[in-house]
């Protein structure tokens, strides 16, 4: 079919040997077999101190501020508190923001807690098989303490909801108060290195894992 001249690669006859990569549209006779990749997928490391919104109507900081140019129109996925930091999706993909933000997705976050003095574990198993925030249990969670110290506790918390300052009020019903709060891994995908503030593009296993999951 190349060679009769009935394939397209990104709109210009293909030739022998002509490679695709991931995200270019091939059509073969008519046919389109691979769809350019129209959507674009970041990950951010949200700082405190910004808000999780296009715009703000406050004049506060926003997510998008950190965003370089160029980028295309993303919004995020999700919301991180103005005070929370870490692991936050960026597109403009709105069928994937919403599986991933649908509560009937119950994807897996995982945070880094810090919580001011000591916690038992009877407080714990407490979180763990839910607590009643605004009428409504919460769903099991996962937590086990990460560091110890004098005046703090460090623990990994990871829910499958995503409620109104859900870990920050969990914690409020055993008494504790969250000093530090960092979202560390959405499912299985995790925040790595990326330095605070900055954004990087998803690569394509991991989007694909997203769309998966
Ligand atoms: N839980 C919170 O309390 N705040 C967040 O930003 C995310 C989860």
């Amino acid at each position: 079919m190349i060679e009769e001249g009935k394939v397209l690669i990104n709109g210009k006859l293909a030739h022998l040997g002509d490679e695709v990569v991931d995200g270019d549209e091939v059509i073969a006779g008519g046919v389109v077999v691979a769809h350019k990749e129209s959507h674009c997928y970041y990950l951010m490391n949200k700082p405190k101190g910004y808000i999780c919104s296009v715009k703000d109507d406050r004049g506060r900081k926003t997510v998008m501020d950190l965003v370089p140019e160029g980028i295309g129109r993303v919004f995020p996925v999700g919301r991180l508190d103005y005070d929370t930091e870490g692991m936050l999706i960026l597109t403009d993909d709105g069928d994937l923001a919403f599986r991933l933000t649908h509560p009937k997705s119950e994807i897996g976050k995982t945070y880094l807690v810090k919580i001011e003095g000591s916690v038992t574990e009877a407080e714990l198993n407490k979180l763990r098989a839910g607590v009643e925030l605004d009428g409504k249990r919460t769903n099991k969670s996962r937590i086990r303490i990460v560091e110890t110290d004098k005046s703090y506790t460090k623990l990994h918390v990871t829910i499958n909801e995503g409620r109104n300052r859900q870990v920050r009020r969990m914690f409020e019903v055993i008494g504790k108060t969250v000093v530090f709060l960092k979202r560390i891994r959405i499912g299985e995908l995790g925040l790595g290195s990326l330095p605070r503030g900055k954004v990087r593009k998803l690569t394509p296993e991991e989007v694909y894992y997203l769309k998966n999951l």
